[in-house]
C-alpha cells in the first residue's frame, strides 16, 4: 500500500512532488522516492524512511525537472531499503506503483531468461522491465497496454519515459488513481487529497483505464486504446485543513476534538426543532429491510460490532457483521432486502472496497458510512452517509470511530422509528439524550490525569487485557487494538464471560486488566469476572458509571464515566481507552501519529 504522485509542468516539479508525498504518507512511510527528467536524463533519488529523509537528500543533490513522479512505500515485496524503494527505473523507463502484482515471480523468471537483470526484490520491477521490453518496437501507450496484459493483481501506476520526456502515463486496475488539472500543469495522484494543495479539479480513472498527461493536456483511454471522455469534478474546499495548533501530535488533537466531531455530526443529522433524524433516501425502504449486514476493517469493523447491539436493541432486525477481508471470500447468500453497509474512514481500504464491489456485482443495494466523501468507496455506493469528522491524520483512528458509531446509532434509531419498533416518546427522548453527548465526551476527557498514572503500570507489563460484555465488548476490542497499534504491547480484548474458557490462564501478578462495566444488564456479571481477575493478581482499572457500588480494596484504579443513556455508553467508554493507549505510547516514546509497520489507509489486500 503506497502513495503515488506525478506532475507535468512548465516549471520545476520537485518541491510540489515532495509536498504531495507528505500528504500521501498516511498510505505508507517506510521509504520514499522521486524520479524527474531534465535534459533527457532520468534522475532517480530514493531512500528508506520518511519523506523528510528524501527531502534532505534532494537538498544536497537536487533532482531537477519539469516532469516527475514520486512514491511513498509500505513494503509488501522486499524489505524497506533504498533499493526496494520506488521509483523502479531502467535506462529508459521509471515506474511508481501502488498495489500488488500477484504473478511477479513467474514474470520475473521469464524476463530473467530473456536476459533482463533485476535490482530489487519488489514485484513492481517486472512492470518496469516489461515496459522497457515492449518500448523497443512500440510507442509508450502501446508498450504500457501490452505490458498490462501480462499483469495479475492490482495496480495504480505512474510511468515516466526518458525518450518522451513530456508525458506521464497513468494506469489503474483495482487501486485508485486520480488526475488533477491546472494551468500549464497537470497531475496524477493516488487520491484527490494528494492533489488538493495544487488543484480542486479532479477526474478519477476507472478500472482498466489509462491516461496520458502532459503539462497542457490529459487524455484517457480504455484497454483497446479508445479515447474516453471523463467528468471533471470540482472539489469543495477543506475548511478543516490539518494544522496541529498547540497539540504535540495529531492523535491528541483528534482525541480532544471529539466533542466537536459529535456536534458537527449531530448538526448534520438531527433536526433540533422537530426532534427528528434527517436521514432519507435509504436505498431500501426500511420497512422492507429483512436484515442488516455491516462490513469494515480494523477500527471501522469495531464500530460495526457496536452497531450490532444497537440494531438488535432498537429494532426487530437480524444483524450480521463481518471483517471485509473475510466477507469478500465468503459464500454469502445475498438477499435484495438486506441492507449492506460498508464502514470506512478513508473510503479507500482495499478489502472494504472489494467487499462493496462484490455486493454490487450481486445487484445488492449498498450504503457506505465514510469520512472522505471523494473516496472510491463513497463513489461506488448507492447511498453515502458521511460522518463529517474532518481529516483524520493520526494512523490510529479515534475521532472517526466516534463519528462512525454516531452515524450508525442515528441510523439504527431512524430505522427503528420507520419500522415502528420505537414509540414517539422514546424516540424523542433518545434524540434529546444525544444532545448531551458532546458534554459527556468532554467530561470523559477529564479522566486524563488518572489515566496518565495508570499508564505507568504498562511500562513493566508483559501484556494487558480489556474486558467487557454486550456493547462494551467491541469497545474492549477497540481499546486493545489502540494499545497494540500505538505502544507495540500485547493486548487482548475479550468478552468478560469468556475468561474462564482459557484467557484466565494469562492472568498473573501485576497484569493490567481494564474492566468496562457500565451499569447495564451485564453489570453484576462483569463485576464477578473482575473479582476473579483480582483474585489471581490482575491489576484492575475499572471504568463504570457506578464504580462506587463496587467494593474491592484491591482495585488499583476506578474511573467514573458519565451517564447519559445506556445506549450511549460505548462513546463514553471509548475516551479513557484512547487516552490510555496514547499515554502508554508517549511514555514508551513511540511515534504516536505514525506507528511502526502501519499505514492509515490499507490500499492492498
Ligand atoms: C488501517 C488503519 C486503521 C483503520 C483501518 C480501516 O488499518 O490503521 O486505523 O481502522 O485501516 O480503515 P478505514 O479507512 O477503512 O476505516
Amino acid at each position: 500500500m503506497c502513495g503515488i504522485i506525478g506532475i507535468a509542468s512548465n516549471k520545476s516539479v520537485t518541491s510540489n512532488i515532495i509536498n504531495s508525498l507528505k500528504r500521501l504518507e498516511y498510505r505508507g512511510y517506510d521509504s520514499a522516492g522521486i524520479a524527474t527528467i531534465s535534459k533527457k536524463n532520468l534522475n532517480e533519488k530514493k531512500c528508506s524512511g520518511r519523506v523528510e529523509e528524501l527531502e534532505k537528500i534532494l537538498f544536497n543533490s537536487p533532482a531537477q525537472g519539469n516532469i516527475g513522479i514520486g512514491h511513498v512505500r509500505w513494503a509488501t515485496h522486499g524489505i524497506p531499503n533504498e533499493v526496494n524503494a520506488h521509483p523502479h527505473s531502467s535506462e529508459i523507463v521509471s515506474v511508481v506503483h501502488n498495489g500488488i502484482i500477484e504473478n511477479s515471480n513467474s514474470l520475473k523468471k521469464k524476463l530473467e531468461k530473456e536476459g533482463y537483470k533485476f535490482k530489487s526484490q519488489t514485484d513492481t520491477e517486472v512492470i518496469t522491465l516489461l515496459i522497457t521490453k515492449y518500448l523497443k518496437d512500440s510507442n509508450p501507450i502501446d508498450a504500457v497496454l501490452k505490458s498490462l496484459e501480462y499483469l495479475e493483481g492490482s495496480f495504480a501506476l505512474g510511468i515516466l519515459f526518458k525518450d518522451q520526456s513530456d508525458i506521464i502515463i497513468g494506469a489503474r486496475r483495482g487501486s485508485p488513481l486520480a488526475v488533477g488539472y491546472s494551468n500549464n500543469e497537470n497531475y496524477l495522484g493516488s487520491d484527490s487529497y494528494a492533489l488538493k494543495a495544487m488543484t480542486n479539479k479532479i477526474s478519477y480513472l476507472d478500472d482498466g483505464e489509462i491516461c496520458k498527461i502532459t503539462k497542457d493536456s490529459v487524455e484517457f483511454f480504455d484497454v483497446s486504446k479508445n479515447k474516453i471522455n471523463k467528468k471533471i469534478l470540482v472539489l469543495s474546499e477543506d475548511k478543516n485543513e490539518t494544522k496541529l495548533g498547540d497539540y504535540k501530535n495529531f492523535m491528541s488533537k483528534e482525541i480532544f476534538e471529539q466533542p466537536t466531531t459529535i456536534k458537527n455530526c449531530l448538526n448534520e443529522y438531527i433536526d433540533k426543532i422537530r426532534n427528528d433524524i434527517n436521514l432519507y433516501d435509504f436505498p431500501i425502504d426500511p420497512k422492507k429491510i429483512n436484515k442488516i449486514f455491516l462490513v469494515g476493517c480494523g477500527t471501522a469493523y469495531h464500530s460495526c460490532q457496536v452497531a450490532k447491539y444497537w440494531i438488535e436493541e432498537l429494532t426487530d432486525l437480524n444483524v450480521e457483521t463481518e471483517v471485509a477481508s473475510e466477507f469478500r471470500y465468503r459464500k454469502i447468500r445475498f438477499n435484495p432486502n438486506t441492507l449492506y453497509i460498508f464502514v470506512s474512514q478513508s473510503g479507500e481500504t482495499a478489502d472494504t472496497a472489494a467487499a462493496l464491489e462484490i455486493a454490487k456485482k450481486n445487484k445488492m443495494k449498498t450504503c457506505s458510512i465514510i469520512n472522505v466523501v471523494e473516496s472510491s468507496i463513497a463513489r461506488n455506493s448507492d447511498w453515502v452517509v458521511p460522518i463529517h469528522a474532518g481529516p483524520e491524520i493520526g494512523v490510529a483512528s479515534t475521532k472517526a470511530f466516534i463519528g462512525q458509531m454516531l452515524v450508525l446509532y442515528i441510523m439504527s434509531l431512524k430505522i427503528s422509528k420507520i419500522r415502528g419498533n420505537i414509540d414517539d416518546k422514546n424516540y424523542i427522548e433518545k434524540i434529546k439524550n444525544l444532545k448531551n453527548l458532546p458534554q459527556g465526551i468532554e467530561n470523559s476527557l477529564k479522566t486524563e490525569e488518572l489515566i496518565q498514572i495508570f499508564a505507568k503500570d504498562f511500562l513493566s507489563a508483559k501484556g494487558s487485557m480489556f474486558l467487557g460484555r454486550g456493547s462494551s465488548f467491541p469497545i474492549a476490542l477497540e481499546g486493545a487494538l489502540k494499545l497494540k497499534e500505538l505502544s507495540y504491547l500485547h493486548a487482548e480484548g475479550y468478552p468478560a464471560g469468556e475468561m474462564k474458557h482459557g484467557p484466565l490462564a494469562l492472568i498473573e501478578d501485576g497484569l493490567p486488566v481494564i474492566i468496562l462495566a457500565p451499569k447495564d444488564k451485564y453489570f453484576e456479571k462483569t463485576i464477578s469476572n473482575m473479582q476473579e481477575v483480582i483474585a489471581r493478581g490482575g491489576k484492575v482499572l475499572l471504568i463504570s458509571d457506578k464504580h462506587d457500588e463496587v467494593i474491592n480494596e484491591n482495585i488499583r484504579f476506578k474511573i467514573e464515566m458519565p451517564f447519559i443513556d445506556e445506549l450511549l455508553n460505548p462513546f463514553l467508554l471509548t475516551i479513557p481507552l484512547q487516552l490510555l493507549a496514547y499515554h502508554v505510547a508517549l511514555l514508551k516514546k513511540c511515534d504516536i501519529d505514525k506507528p511502526r509497520n502501519l499505514a492509515k489507509s490499507v490500499t492492498v489486500e
